[in-house]
């Protein structure tokens, strides 16, 4: 029978999640990675304005096809084996771009790349929510985003380290590293229990339940995902998506991952230093040095959320954290319509740019990839939260693709508005829909929503 502590189980639980949560860190990385190798890709390869746009966009498209797709990959395959085939993805990509004889290759290379950034965000998140204990699940999931405000964070230092040498290929290079890093740990840790009793291999299921929970609560907690399980209406089929239990849940994976992407972050988050420049602040090295500050607040508020996720919950934390945003991209806005100029406007900006962000982080940057882990039906959880993610990999590309252009033809000051108009309806989005889901388990969200099922059809 079972011998581990069970603080040796908490520990083996705690790194099973750190490992898989290394997949955020190579979408930070390589998604914040381009900003700054991209002076010297278009330089080497004299680049047309399509081809580096292209650079830049095929991850986000190719991150879009893999989500979509990979979700099932995960529901067939396994969550385990899923993310050890993100890992060959990342280190086959990194090695193409940083050796890539010409620009054809390197775009080649990026989109393998953004396939595996595609399915370490359907995965990931699933993969720790199934083997979290219900009480601490808010703050391991988000692990996946702290992983990935960490590798922005790295991916500005990297790109600031090798400028002066115009070490691009160093840049998109290093990614194998951490792709090793994900390989390796998926290895020698566990499929999660919910998979494999799903394909009826209960007494693996069994066995990694003892091992992730030293034993505490393992026969109530398989009991109840097997009665789950007997109890599902769904066949693991695309159809189901749309089955009235599951239709609910459908609705507020995907308006929160559109809403995540068209609040704005990523105007911020790929162009903080052109933001800041035309605030005023002379230099490219102090707008640099604004946007690493930046992605520093980024990672010390996702910390702070995840201290309070399974304390205070997901919906206090979401609905302030999206208030914070609608505040202060209203400020921005304001900002850019006062007579200030030069460096007290650049001040300003920095400084309203930092509580926007600290807002995002508290909020919709964790709770959405947290709940579109949590509130999906097992037998169709990685297909459901694949759409997901696959939604917001789609509305980044779109606002990546016209941040520039919208504030050359209405300016800084309505974009702002026009995002933070956006952040309201998020706000009211997330007020009506979107459940609490503390301290829950996975098969007691589950149940909820067929009882609200059964009782609708009832009335
Ligand atoms: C979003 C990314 C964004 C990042 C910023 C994530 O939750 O999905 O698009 O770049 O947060 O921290």
């Amino acid at each position: 029978m079972n011998e581990s502590k069970p603080t040796d189980s908490v520990a083996y639980d705690y790194a099973a999640a750190i490992f898989a949560a290394v997949g955020g860190l190579l979408f930070g990385y390589d998604t914040g990675v381009i900003s700054g190798a991209l002076l010297f890709i278009k330089k080497q390869f004299a680049l047309s304005v399509f081809h580096e746009e292209l650079v830049v966009s095929v991850v986000l498209a190719g991150a879009a096809v893999a989500a979509l797709t990979g979700g099932r990959l995960s529901d067939r395959l396994g969550r385990r084996a899923t993310l050890l085939l993100t890992s060959a993805l990342f280190i086959t990509g990194a090695l193409i771009c940083a050796l890539a004889p010409s620009a054809t290759v390197l775009i080649a290379g990026r989109v393998i790349v953004g396939l595996g950034i595609g399915l370490a965000s359907t995965t990931v998140p699933v993969y720790i929510s199934e083997i979290s204990p219900a009480r601490s699940r808010g703050w391991l999931v988000s692990l996946f985003q702290l992983a990935i405000t960490l590798g922005i964070l790295g991916a500005y230092v990297v790109d600031y380290s090798f400028s002066g040498s115009q070490g691009w290929r160093w840049m998109l290079g290093l990614a194998v590293v951490p792709g090793l890093l994900l390989g390796i740990g998926m290895l020698v840790m566990p499929e999660t229990p919910r998979w494999l009793a799903q394909h009826h291999r209960s007494d693996q299921a069994l066995r990694v339940l003892e091992k992730i929970r030293g034993g505490r609560g393992v026969a109530e907690e398989f009991a109840q995902i097997e009665a789950t399980l007997a109890a599902a209406e769904e066949h693991g089929r695309l159809s189901d998506l749309f089955s009235p239990a599951v239709r609910p849940a459908l609705v507020i994976g995907i308006g929160l991952a559109m809403f995540q992407q068209i609040t704005g972050i990523n105007t911020v988050i790929y162009y903080a230093p052109t933001i800041i420049r035309s605030s005023g602040i002379p230099t490219a090295s102090g707008a640099i040095l604004a946007t690493a500050g930046i992605g520093l607040v980024n990672v010390i508020m996702t910390v702070v959320s995840m201290w309070l996720i399974d304390r205070v919950g997901r919906r206090p934390l979401l609905l302030a954290g999206t208030g914070g945003m609608v505040v202060t991209l209203g400020a921005l806005g304001l900002l850019f319509r006062t007579q200030l100029h030069g460096g007290s406007l650049a001040m300003f900006a920095v400084v309203i740019l930092m509580a926007y962000v600290a807002s995002f982080a508290i909020g919709l940057g964790p709770i959405f990839w947290l709940l579109i882990s949590e509130i999906y039906p097992l037998k169709i959880r990685g297909g459901a939260e694949g759409v997901a993610a696959g939604t917001n990999w789609c509305f980044n590309f779109l606002v990546s693709l016209t941040f520039l252009s919208l504030i050359q033809s209405v300016g800084p000051s309505d974009s702002f508005w026009l995002y933070g108009l956006l952040s309201v309806a998020a706000w009211f989005f997330c007020y009506a829909l979107v459940p609490e889901t503390k301290g829950r388990t996975l098969e007691e969200i589950e149940a909820s929503w067929r009882a609200t099922t059964r009782a609708s059809v009832a009335r």
